[in-house]
């Protein structure tokens, strides 16, 4: 049997913001062998967040030859693989070098804030939103794009000449997988797309006077393809990490394949990434939902040419990155992990509430004028107390991109269910279901992100034979249910929202 597409074996590559994952799935969707790497964060002045794309190209080639040796298998026992990605960072590389211009600018990055405010004076937000789902911010390519433009006259040059090539890091990786400057794929997929404020909802094409707007040339794009495709991505090369030609057929968004590796396959089903930010997408179905209460209306996914399937996305830009703050800035902690202890040697917190906005506010506020706050501070308070606030951030967080959706779509939300890092943190996961008034679900598998691409590169080659065959691998491993009452809940919520406004107006734009 060995060969055929059943005895074999998925491959997803995660490239995420602090990390990059290569996971080993069978069919059952148990993972058979995984790596991870860290790369580098670059913080050049305040604001600015950088990746070395040659270091995260690296990255992922190690991960995948030691996935694979863990695995005891070859490139050639892989079916297909997926690749998923942190959204909206963006390079632009020489086609003919392989050689980015400069580091990529990873979408934490706020430098594009008075361009943004600018777009907005000059009129263009209602334009953008009615168009790609999206508020003008920072957050998306589009900005950042016209800034690498802007940079030096080199780029744009290029750019026009069509030597420059822009990517988020799904297309950079494919292009790399499949050939680099000999013939590489320059390709992305609906989702990815809708994250870079350049693509029509509608037609999923770049719309031309989005491009106009932000003067970027049409030749530098990536092609657009659907999410999970047999020839949208071409092969990888024998000489590459996998060593070996096989099908590059599924490419999603990170946020993206969580909500499919959950099997949010369903008009109404939601889930909550808890990541170096956390990111509740709701499966809207075929419907393009506008948002009137701040969330992002977004591409959930396409398969083949079946329909374009939407999504309300609300974006919390720093949760798990809070906790790397206090380990790595402050030194309050020496490892993550170690938050959830110091977090439990107080009783609550201390009247204090830390408001992360360290990229600006992100959904529902969307103000690029935040920053982050700690207040209520007194004498009494200490490092457990700091700790505690950093975390019951991210559950408040949530509960405002949660009620917005409920605002937004009309439906209440029964469950949520939930992945990533932070899920680890029972604490946290308590806390999030008694903030928000509804029970917190984590299934077994808890690589959901790099399932869902896993499962986009299946589903292309038969590896998965359908959408219903996936929902019936998820399976839930723990629960936790509102203990907290009404009132209790509302007063701490209430203290979160006044802190909220603390925050806002701090940086002149
Ligand atoms: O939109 C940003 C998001 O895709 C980043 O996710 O998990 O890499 O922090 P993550």
């Amino acid at each position: 049997e060995r060969g055929t597409v059943m005895s074999r074996f998925a491959l997803a590559i995660d490239q995420g913001t602090t990390s990059t994952r290569a996971v080993i799935f069978d069919r059952e969707s148990n993972v058979i062998a995984m790596d991870q790497r860290e790369h580098q964060q670059i913080y050049p002045q305040p604001g600015w967040v950088e990746h070395d794309p040659m270091e995260i190209r690296e990255r992922t080639q190690q991960v995948v030859r030691t996935a694979l040796e863990r695995a005891g298998i070859g490139g050639g026992d892989i079916a297909a693989v997926g690749i998923t990605n942190q959204r909206e960072t963006s390079v632009v590389w020489n086609r003919h070098t392989g050689q980015p211009y400069r580091n990529a600018i990873v979408w934490q990055d706020t430098r594009t804030d008075q361009l943004c405010a600018q777009l907005e004076r000059d009129g263009y937000g209602p334009m953008f939103r009615e168009r790609t789902g999206l508020p003008i911010s920072t957050y998306f390519s589009g900005p950042k794009i016209r800034w690498l433009l802007e940079s030096d006259p080199e780029i744009r040059a290029a750019a026009e000449k069509g030597d420059a090539l822009f990517g988020n890091i799904d297309t950079w990786l494919i292009w790399w997988l499949t050939g680099g400057p000999n013939g590489g794929a320059h390709v992305t997929d609906v989702s990815n797309a809708s994250r870079t404020m350049l693509m029509n909802l509608q037609t999923l094409d770049w719309d031309d006077e989005l491009l106009r707007a932000l003067q970027i040339p049409r030749q530098m794009l990536p092609a657009i393809r659907s999410s999970s495709d047999p020839n949208a991505y071409g092969y990888t090369v024998a000489d590459g990490p996998l060593g070996a030609r096989v099908p590059v057929c599924g490419d999603l968004g990170d946020q993206q394949a969580a909500l499919v590796g959950q099997a949010g396959l369903k008009p109404g089903m939601a889930k909550n990434t808890y990541g170096t930010g956390c990111f509740v997408l709701l499966n809207t179905g075929t419907e393009i939902v506008p948002s009137k209460y701040g969330l992002l209306t977004t591409v959930a996914y396409r398969f083949g040419d079946g329909p374009c399937v939407y999504a309300l996305e609300g974006s919390i830009a720093i949760t798990g990155a809070l906790v790397q703050w206090l380990r790595d800035n402050l030194g309050l902690i020496s490892q993550s992990a170690e938050v959830e202890e110091l977090a439990r040697s107080v009783e609550d917190n201390g009247g204090i509430y830390f408001v992360p906005f360290f990229s600006g506010a992100f959904a529902p506020y969307w103000r690029a004028d935040a920053r982050g706050v700690i207040v209520g501070l007194t004498r009494f308070v200490n490092r457990g107390h700091v700790a505690r606030a950093a975390l019951e951030a991210t559950a408040y967080q949530t509960r405002d991109v949660v009620d917005a959706m409920v605002a937004d779509s009309g439906i209440e939300l029964a469950e949520l269910r939930v992945d990533g890092g932070m899920v680890q943190n029972e604490l946290l996961m308590q806390f999030q279901a008694d903030i928000l008034g509804v029970p917190v679900i984590r299934p077994v598998v808890t690589e959901t992100t790099s399932l869902g691409a896993a499962y986009a590169a299946g589903l292309a080659v038969g590896y998965w034979a359908n959408e219903q065959e996936i929902a019936q691998y998820w399976k839930e491993a723990r629960r936790w249910n509102p203990q907290m009452g009404a009132e209790q809940r509302d007063a701490l919520y209430r203290g979160w929202k006044k802190a909220v406004e603390r925050s806002f107006g701090w940086v002149e734009l």
